[in-house]
């Protein structure tokens, strides 16, 4: 790796790693996103044994948008403890692979061991960042990502790494925040709410301008959904924004929401 980290990403691999540590499953009030595994679909929950899917942080289900088909090379960019990673290994099947890369060691080493578990051969995990990724150029069919890019101080740049390993006419199928207009200057300044998802969050229309000025084409980016107890929970955990006291929350509320996000590299 030779990418330096930022302070920006040293906050959010330090969150992950104690949320981790903790053992705290699903996304939480005070982490990222508003999901947990009723995200996805009972028969795609059902491709793994019950127990397996408590653990994620993620905002969406990338899997349902990435309609994968066996034999495929996939990627999970920010692939934490390896859910998606799971699900999609399950999907491609023993002819497919799928790569989950992620900078925090904690969370590797949580995805390589419940792989292990799972008896899952087809799935391997590489400590890296999204800015740099430990991949082969024109490698990958489809790259999923789930509330991952929004942490990113370099966004252009994981636009740039997901479009060179990706096979030309290959897929990004994104669940990730966003916003509908500007934040408030103390939500931005707020390293905490950075890391839970909410600060790094760009306007729809210049993650699509980022996605766009890299090469991708045919991009598609709707709402989800952002639920309100989720983010007032997120919020009142950012004890170093102590500012937020006199924004309102309404304009948090209106400003930020998860949304499925597909695009693809010209064939
Ligand atoms: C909100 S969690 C999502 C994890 C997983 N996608 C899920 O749905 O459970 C964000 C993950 O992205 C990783 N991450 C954040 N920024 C990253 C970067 N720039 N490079 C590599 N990994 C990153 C973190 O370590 C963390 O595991």
């Amino acid at each position: 790796m030779t990418q330096s980290p930022t302070p920006i990403h040293d906050v959010v691999r330090e969150h992950y790693a104690d949320r981790i540590k903790s053992n705290a499953s699903c996304c939480g009030p005070s982490d990222c996103c508003s999901a947990d595994s009723n995200l996805y679909p009972a028969d795609l929950l059902a491709t793994l044994p019950e127990g397996e899917t408590a653990v994620s942080y993620g905002c969406g289900d990338p899997i349902t948008l990435a309609a994968l088909q066996p034999g495929q090379t996939v990627l999970d960019l920010g692939s934490g403890a390896g859910l998606d990673c799971f699900f999609a290994a399950k999907k491609v099947g023993e002819t497919g692979k799928v790569i989950g890369v992620d900078m925090t060691p904690e969370m590797i080493e949580r995805a390589r061991s419940s792989a292990k578990r799972l008896n899952l051969t087809n799935v391997e995990f590489r400590q890296g960042f999204l800015e740099e990724l430990p991949v082969e150029s024109d490698t990958v069919d489809v790259i999923i990502s789930n509330c991952v890019i929004n942490l990113s101080p370099d966004k252009g740049k994981v636009f740039s790494e997901a479009f060179r390993v990706l096979k030309p006419g290959g897929k990004l199928a994104v669940s990730d925040i966003v916003t509908d207009g500007p934040l408030p200057d103390a939500i931005k300044q707020s390293l905490s709410a950075w890391a839970g998802c909410v600060a790094g969050a760009v306007e729809a229309e210049d993650y699509i301008g980022m996605m766009r000025s890299v090469g991708f084409g045919d991009i598609s980016i709707s709402p989800v959904f952002f639920d309100k107890e989720d983010v007032d929970s997120a919020l009142a955990e950012m004890k170093d924004a102590v500012e937020l006291k006199t924004i309102s929350r309404d304009d948090v509320y209106k400003a930020v929401y998860s949304a499925k996000i597909t695009a693809y590299k010209p064939s």
